[in-house]
């Protein structure tokens, strides 16, 4: 059944259409029962199949119009299952981990009712202060693309009708990222060069894979709230993308363009959001009444933009097949997770560990003494932020899951403190049961609760309780082994040269403590790489591997500050002086992003273009880089093989180098396998200003490489004969 959407509209009262156009913050049930009878257009998950029938229901017989409802939730990492936080998604560098979670997702999510959620967040953050960077995928466009395209396809599969599909919602549009001092909901500037090559890239790729829908940003930027943004929700991405699906504001976004000081009042802050492109609003303020009495008339809101937005509404309603099965089977619903989800989401969780140093004390021994201490040692708490109370919950702790995996070992366990306190009398403890250990392995980390939305940090190391631990650990001589549980990228100078290794992995969701035990004793092997920069403090963020060059680069950091004014002039003058770095900072970030090891080694030889040179013409038809990647350890492992480009002269000032490519493969030792990349004049082009994304000829470096070593090759770009 196709519906005339346009005969559709023209029976809409004003009412109708304003109703369309709204869902509400979380309203109570008979709240939401009310609403649905007034002929809303969405609502929040009830939460169950039956309810979310239910809504069906009433919006189909007893209202005039019989319009089913868009049903929506935030389905982040998971509904009941939940998989790797999208920074640990990204860690994994493999495109793959995220369609499996968003395909699991959306079919748990459909099942019960749900139609819509309200995912991916693709907003590139350089700001580690910032909670939300875990909600995210990285700091670079061109991964952040990938993912973005990934997390579309496993969420709307094949078809959105499908019942184990959901629409879509690329978040947070745009530039929330850009947040100043990485403080949530702040005010952002940023150049029309950098909004184009960094911040809209992400969003161009989800709508090209046909995302359905995409969420207005809290964030005022260059001057004008998001939900305010015309030239960019109506400019650029639906006049000049062809995006023809909905933008949804954020929670109350609309409402707050009065705090924003932007207009005088609510009616004037709906006016202006609907006017610049907002199709739905989302919270608080609400467009009828429940008298029937609408909020904004005719007169102060044009009819053809109102008019556009509902066919917009109508439309994704038709896309997922709902005027004609606006329910779901709630006897074939999903209540909860499954083994089989839960065995996808702990292979998930294993691609997504990074192991950031290792002197040698990982693998772990599958015998002898080991003291296993830290919050984390018995802290159910892997989920990560935005997962809802329905979600399955972390059934063993990492001490269970390590003696599980490794029963021949003597295990020992100790808190030794908790997530922010810490006694004399328990790191005592700790310290005198470290004795007795032939190692130590320290679990620590942020808890769930202090990265995510509303969680920015100032200070981003460990919290202080869980510093002193390592360290009275290692002053006490043991060997120590850190599982770095993280919603961000940390601060960890203080104590990561006094500790033999660190494994980050992130919050793992569901099964992590199961993935952490077999990457611990070397039945998985870590092949994850860093996503976002490890700054070596907050001093120096932004600190993003993509910086543009400066007139001065810094060849040498400075490990301290000098003591007296002759080593200003001294010794320590030399021509390296006045450059870019920080006098108390080695030159710099701790892990740069694409770090990572392995318990096995690779290496990169053969590294070949298809030509040399070539002009512009030439470079539509593809160019081609290959490079052999060798497993050279003795147990199989995943390399990731990175692409960068660098343009050596160009009009306007360029990043060091940027990523074009990436691909992760898995080698059996001694194994060699061939990993090609496929370039073209996109990969060359660059954003002049804001309007002309331009390619120029010269000179170009490309580089492959693998996070421990890298090779290059010069290409040229010709002008055309
Ligand atoms: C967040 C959004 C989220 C929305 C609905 C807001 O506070 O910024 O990302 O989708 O709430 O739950």
């Amino acid at each position: 059944m196709t519906v005339d959407l346009d005969a559709l509209i023209a029976r809409m009262t004003w009412e109708q259409k304003l109703l369309q156009l709204q869902i509400v913050w979380r309203p109570d049930a008979a709240e939401r029962e009310a609403l649905l009878r007034r002929g809303i257009g969405s609502t929040f998950w009830p939460p169950s199949a039956e309810e979310a029938n239910e809504a069906q229901r009433i919006a189909v017989e007893e209202t005039e119009l019989g319009i089913p409802v868009l049903v929506g939730l935030d389905v982040i990492h998971g509904q009941f299952t939940i998989f790797p936080t999208p920074l640990a998604q990204a860690a994994s560098f493999d495109p793959a981990v995220a369609e499996l979670d968003a395909r699991v997702s959306a079919s748990e999510a459909r099942s019960a009712g749900v139609t819509w959620t309200f995912s991916p967040m693709v907003d590139v953050s350089r700001d580690p202060r910032w909670g939300r960077v875990v909600e995210g995928f990285d700091e670079d466009a061109y991964l952040a693309s990938v993912f973005a395209a990934a997390k579309v396809a496993g969420y709307q599969g094949r078809a959105l009708t499908a019942g184990d599909s959901v629409a879509a919602c690329l978040k947070h549009f745009v530039a929330y990222g850009a947040g100043e001092a990485g403080r949530d909901y702040n005010s952002a500037d940023v150049s029309d060069r950098r909004l184009r090559e960094l911040y809209l890239e992400p969003f161009r790729a989800g709508v090209e894979a046909g995302a359905a829908t995409v969420m207005a940003a809290f964030t005022s930027l260059n001057g004008t709230p998001m939900h305010a943004g015309r030239a960019l929700l109506t400019g650029v991405l639906k006049d000049e993308w062809g995006f023809d699906g909905v933008v949804v504001g954020d929670a109350d976004g609309v409402a707050q363009l009065v705090q924003h000081g932007i207009v005088p009042d609510e009616r004037g802050a709906v006016i202006a959001a609907i006017e610049a492109g907002v199709d739905i609003v989302m919270g608080g303020t609400v467009l009828v009444d429940s008298d029937g009495v609408a909020f904004v008339s005719p007169d102060e809101l044009s009819e053809e933009r109102v008019d556009d937005a509902v066919r917009r509404v109508l439309r994704l309603k038709q896309r997922l097949g709902l005027f004609e099965h606006p329910y779901v089977d709630a006897s074939a619903a999903s209540h909860g997770t499954t083994e089989r989800y839960r065995d996808l989401s702990r292979q998930a969780a294993e691609r997504c560990t990074v192991l950031l140093t290792n002197g040698g004390a990982l693998p772990l021994p599958d015998r002898g003494r080991i003291l296993l201490a830290g919050p984390y040692a018995r802290s159910l708490d892997h989920l990560g932020t935005w997962v809802q109370h329905f979600a399955s919950t972390v059934r063993e702790s990492l001490a269970d899951a390590v003696a599980a995996e490794l029963p021949a070992v003597d295990w020992d366990i100790v808190d030794g403190c908790g997530f922010f306190d810490a006694t004399d009398a328990s790191l005592g403890e700790a310290v005198s049961r470290a004795a007795d250990a032939d190692l130590v392995v320290v679990a620590v980390g942020e808890p769930s609760r202090i990265s995510g939305e509303a969680s920015s940090r100032a200070d981003i190391t460990l919290p202080e309780a869980q510093r002193r631990l390592i360290h009275a650990l290692c002053d006490a001589g043991a060997r120590v082994a850190v599982v770095l549980v993280t919603g961000r990228p940390l601060v960890v100078e203080d104590w990561i040269d006094r500790v033999d290794a660190v494994l980050c992995v992130w919050h793992l969701g569901s099964e992590a403590p199961a993935a952490i035990a077999r990457t611990l004793s070397g039945r998985a092997n870590p092949g994850g790489r860093v996503p976002m920069t490890f700054p070596r403090a907050v001093g120096q963020i932004p600190v993003h591997y993509d910086h543009e060059r400066t007139g001065r680069p810094a060849r040498t950091g400075r490990a301290l500050l000098p003591e007296t004014i002759a080593e200003f002039t001294g010794p320590n003058n030399t021509d390296d002086y006045y450059t870019s770095k920080f006098l108390d900072l080695p030159l710099g970030p701790r892990f740069d992003f694409g770090h990572g090891l392995s318990y096995t080694t690779f290496a990169l030889e053969g590294f070949s273009l298809s030509t040399e040179a070539l002009t512009a013409d030439e470079l539509d038809a593809g160019l081609r880089a290959e490079v052999t990647v060798t497993n050279t350890g003795d147990r199989a492992g995943d390399d990731v093989v990175l692409l960068f480009v660098t343009d050596e002269v160009a009009s306007v000032t360029q990043p060091v180098r940027r990523l074009r490519g990436f691909s992760r493969v898995t080698l059996a030792p001694g194994e060699s396998a061939a990993v090609g990349f496929r370039l073209d004049a996109d990969d060359l082009r660059f954003w002049a200003d804001g309007s002309r994304r331009v390619l120029e000829p010269g000179e170009f470096t490309v580089t492959v490489g693998d996070g421990t070593s890298e090779q290059r090759l010069a290409l040229r770009l010709e002008e055309a004969a």
